[in-house]
């Protein structure tokens, strides 16, 4: 549904990423790993239209995604959780939740679709007047899914969900992440530095190295690939 051809962008003179090559299917998990500076981030940025290309294409169900705006990638059901989670600390959980059904065919049903956040994420539910920044980190990550959900998204991609959590909420998390992929008909996209825990998610992993794309696989020939064990798992 995603294929990324011979992609090259940066940011003025500085190249940031070379010739990556990427797709994802109907319904899969992909998860692109990679180290602090990568460009990870930057290709999201792309994905969601924030971004210029230097080179190469972005086909999404079958049509040229670069010609089009920000916004109507969204509408096109294209939604980006962005590291650092994007929500705002100072509006409520409700609120925030009201904000991710902006493309206008969410509105109208903005109140079922926060029924069926507060049905997922019951704590929501309990919190939904509460300022969005006062909950904790996991919370917080949860709220950031539920609102990207409020437009049943067809392409979900998320920035290091995992980033500042305790490691017993990383779990959780990617358990929530199983879940989604699972109960909706959406793929999704993940950016990770947690190499195990975006392996155990996916269905298939490329990992990127300062730009490039330097292995893709499926998720159990990466985990048992003997160079990644060694570069990322100090085996
Ligand atoms: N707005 C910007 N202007 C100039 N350079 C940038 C900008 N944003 C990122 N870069 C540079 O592009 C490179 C890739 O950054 P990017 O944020 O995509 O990496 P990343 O893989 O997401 O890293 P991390 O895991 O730390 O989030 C880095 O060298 C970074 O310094
Ligand atoms: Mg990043």
């Amino acid at each position: 549904m995603l294929k990324i051809e011979n992609l090259s962008a940066g940011y003025g003179d500085m190249q940031v990423l070379f010739d990556i090559n990427l797709n994802v299917e109907e319904g899969e998990v992909v998860s692109l790993v990679g180290s602090n500076g990568a460009g990870k981030t930057t290709l999201l940025r792309i994905i969601s239209g924030f971004l210029p290309v230097k080179a190469g294409t972005i086909s999404y169900l079958n049509q040229d995604l670069l010609k089009y705006k920000p916004q109507r990638r969204a509408d096109l059901g294209i939604s980006h959780i962005p590291q650092g989670r994007g929500i705002l600390g100072t509006l409520t959980v409700k609120e925030n939740l009201i904000m991710g059904a902006y493309p206008k065919k969410a509105r109208k049903t903005v109140n079922t679709e926060i029924e069926n956040a507060y049905a997922r994420f019951p704590k929501l539910g309990e919190r939904q007047n509460q300022m969005a920044g006062s909950l904790s980190g996991g919370e917080q990550q949860m709220l950031a899914i539920a609102r990207a959900l409020m437009i049943h998204p067809k392409l979900l991609m998320l920035d290091e969900p995992s980033l500042g959590l305790a490691p017993i909420v990383v779990e959780n998390m990617f358990e929530i992440i199983a879940g989604i992929s699972k109960q909706e008909k959406v793929s999704i996209l993940i950016v990770e530095q947690n190499l195990m825990q975006a392996l155990s998610v996916a269905d298939r992993a490329y990992v990127l190295e300062t730009g490039h794309l330097v292995m893709q696989g499926s998720a159990r020939e990466l985990m048992e690939n003997k160079d990644i064990q060694k570069a990322y798992l100090g085996l």
